[in-house]
């Protein structure tokens, strides 16, 4: 017995050598020191041995199970160390891995085009006057010289309200006599102003137009504004907006509110006037309504229009955007679709 304990001795302190992990170490203290180990076995079974062998062994014995419990103490330290060296290394953070992109939101492609016509504007002296979208039908028609009963009426199909006389407007142009009569002063002060807002009509939804979209509106009233202030204005507008070498055309119109009234054309800047889809082969792309403002409606505004005059236009901002990037399909800008949206 005596032989076999010097055995499991040399043989435990062998085996705790090459232990490299706390689960073998684990096993290792079970067999050899536990409740059941070898040592332990063998302090049992001091018995059996005979009187005068006892207690040599047993001393022996004990001597062992404490060097050996101090073997495994050291062994655990240096596996502990190994392992926690070990983790570190592999949870250790890359550092040069490329971060994870952050979802951010966008703005609307009319958004960007609003800034830039704010921009383009207010370099020119123009500012930004808001109008309400629920407006009277006195303001979106008959003080624009639009009469109740007149067939002008049907140039726009209009969204009624359940208060009589309220509707959404069709166009921007009421606010031309909000922004006369707020900023006139009784028609005393000249105005420089652009309207922005959505306008609203009772149409049949297609790919060229909308129930509701966007307007820009303008209006300047001053002693002695003229036809050609309102061309060399836009004309200017449309180098800025669509580049140096924009070319504008008039083409005579109508609209109750201004007279005379015109539409306004750039030349196709993707076909360079040679005639394409996006303008139809014409040439030409239409931008904007424009006029002189009629007498009646200077007058429905507080001016005396035969001291005051002025020039106003309409121009739709989703048209700008749709020619300016090529997008066929106006009912994209309001169906809320992403794939759409992200593009820009
Ligand atoms: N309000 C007109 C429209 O919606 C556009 C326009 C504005 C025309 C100002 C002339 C002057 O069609």
């Amino acid at each position: 017995m005596q032989q076999q304990l010097e055995q499991t001795y040399q043989q435990a302190l062998a085996d705790l050598e090459h232990i490299q992990s706390s689960d073998a170490l684990r096993e290792w203290e079970l067999k050899i020191l536990g409740q059941k180990g070898a040592i332990t076995l063998m302090l049992r079974g001091i018995g059996q041995l005979a009187k005068e062998e006892r207690a040599a062994f047993g001393k022996r014995a004990n001597e062992v199970r404490d060097l050996l419990a101090t073997a495994y103490e050291s062994r655990a330290e240096l596996v502990q160390e190994h392992e926690l060296a070990r983790s570190l290394e592999e949870g250790q953070i890359d550092v040069t891995l490329p971060g994870r992109a952050h979802p951010t939101g966008g703005l609307h492609p009319s958004t960007q085009t609003f800034r830039e016509l704010y921009r383009i504007w207010g370099d020119m002296g123009f500012q930004v006057f808001r109008s309400r979208d629920v407006e009277t039908d006195e303001m979106n028609f008959t003080l624009l010289n639009i009469p109740e009963h007149h067939p002008a009426r049907d140039m726009w199909d209009t969204f009624y309200t359940t208060t009589p006389g309220m509707i959404l407007r069709t166009h921007t142009s009421p606010g031309q006599i909000r922004a006369m009569r707020e900023l006139g002063a009784e028609g005393t002060q000249p105005i420089r102003v652009i309207l922005p807002g959505m306008c609203y009509r009772y149409e049949q939804i297609t790919a060229r137009s909308e129930m509701q979209f966007h307007q820009l509106e303008g209006l300047a009233i001053g002693r002695n504004i003229r036809m050609s202030d309102l061309k060399g204005t836009v004309t200017e507008f449309a180098r800025r907006f669509y580049g140096a070498n924009a070319k504008v055309r008039f083409r005579a119109s109508y609209f109750p509110f201004t007279e005379p009234s015109m539409e306004i054309d750039v030349e196709c800047f993707l076909c360079g006037g040679q005639g394409c889809r996006v303008c139809k082969y014409a040439g030409w792309l239409e931008i904007a309504g424009a006029g002189m403002v009629h007498p009646t409606v200077l007058r429905n505004g507080g001016y005396d229009p035969t001291q005051w005059s002025g020039f106003a236009f309409g121009m739709g901002p989703e048209r700008m955007t749709m020619l300016k990037h090529g997008i066929q399909d106006i009912r994209y800008f309001w169906s809320n679709d992403l794939r759409f949206l992200e593009q820009f």
